[in-house]
């Protein structure tokens, strides 16, 4: 069944503005009347914020996780968000604004991570369907500015933030590439611009790319 309300995913490397975006897009659909739902990944939900711990915190026993068995964890989170929050708001007809998703793990276990691009092809089919975002903004942040920005912010590294620096400029590269291969799903915004100006170049986005918006 299609979707009844409107998916829209924000993507992009850490400190790029991603969850800022989100909460100044929620808020201005809001305005319109929309009903907005906004989540995050991974996470969302009680079983996928645990397993966001278990990825993101890993303690010494378990010592830190291999790509494969890191994009199936990522995986799990997923399916547990889309069976218990996703796919039931966008069946009553909201809108999800989603903070990652699917491209994350594209970027990071795949074109940075090593996990072939196949492998997660084949497990985004069995375990996100037919569930694909009407609409992806990429954030595009050059890696030493992002890094300024998380420097301003307050908080430690978690285990993907703290990895090498080539490993997030691939990241960076993968999301880039992500959005030159799926036009239509897509679209790019420079990040470095104002949160009030990114926020309107996101709404433009919207306006122009999904029906029925007013
Ligand atoms: N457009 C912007 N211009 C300047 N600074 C910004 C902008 N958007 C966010 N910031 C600031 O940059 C920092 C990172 O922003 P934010 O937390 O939204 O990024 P993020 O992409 O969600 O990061 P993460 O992937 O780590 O969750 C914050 O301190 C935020 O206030
Ligand atoms: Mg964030």
């Amino acid at each position: 069944m299609p979707n009844r309300g409107r998916f829209i995913t924000l993507e992009g490397g850490e400190g790029v503005g991603k969850s800022t975006l989100a909460a100044e897009l929620s808020l201005r659909l809001s305005r319109r009347g929309v009903d907005v739902i906004r989540t995050r990944e991974p996470g969302g939900t009680p079983g996928a914020e645990a397993i966001r711990k278990l990825i993101l915190t890993p303690d010494g026993e378990i010592g830190g996780w291999q790509p494969m068995a890191e994009t199936l964890l990522f995986y799990a989170a997923r399916r547990d968000h889309l069976d218990k929050l996703i796919r039931p708001a966008l069946e009553r007809g909201s809108w999800v604004i989603c903070d990652r998703f699917s491209d994350s793990t594209r970027a990071y276990q795949a074109a940075a991570g090593g996990v072939s691009a196949g492998d997660v092809e084949a497990i985004d089919r069995i375990c996100v369907g037919v569930t694909v975002p009407d609409l992806t903004l990429v954030l595009d942040l050059p890696i030493a500015l992002a890094r300024q920005r998380m420097t301003a912010r307050a908080g430690a590294a978690d285990a993907i933030e703290s990895r090498l620096l080539s490993y997030h400029e691939a990241v960076h590269l993968g999301f880039l590439e992500i959005a030159k291969a799926n036009p239509q799903r897509c679209a790019v915004l420079d990040a470095s611009a104002n949160p009030q100006s990114l926020a309107d170049a996101a709404m433009a986005a919207i306006d122009a790319r999904l029906d029925g918006v007013r």
